[in-house]
């Protein structure tokens, strides 16, 4: 997979447990924050298309307002429902110096 990674926020800008919604290129992506780590998904629950970004988050997972289905921050894996092949798409991310970088 090519692909260049771009930044999308400052580390200290999206707070423990919380998410914020990026427009990057024609993509939503929810970058979401998780016990320090930082994970970047599709911003767009597969379900009825609410927002990610503003989920529930723990232990791994971001819980959808709407309905309540639970997602994996790691692999985008629909956790309600192990044999679906419903997920919503991952990328990878980093940190470079105060920079919080998706790659797309
Ligand atoms: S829109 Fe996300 S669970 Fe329904």
């Amino acid at each position: 997979m090519s692909g260049t990674y771009r930044t999308v926020a400052r580390v200290g800008e999206i707070p423990e447990g919380e998410g914020r919604s990026f427009e990057v290129d024609d993509r939503i992506i929810a970058v979401i924050r998780d016990r320090g780590v930082y994970f970047a998904i599709d911003d767009h629950c597969p379900h009825q298309g609410a927002p990610l970004c503003d989920g529930i988050v723990a232990d791994g997972t971001v819980t959808c307002t709407w309905h309540g289905w639970r997602f994996s921050l790691e692999d985008g894996r629909w956790l309600d429902s192990p044999k679906s092949k419903v997920r919503v798409d991952t990328y990878p991310i980093r940190v470079e110096g105060d920079e919080i970088q998706v790659l797309v």
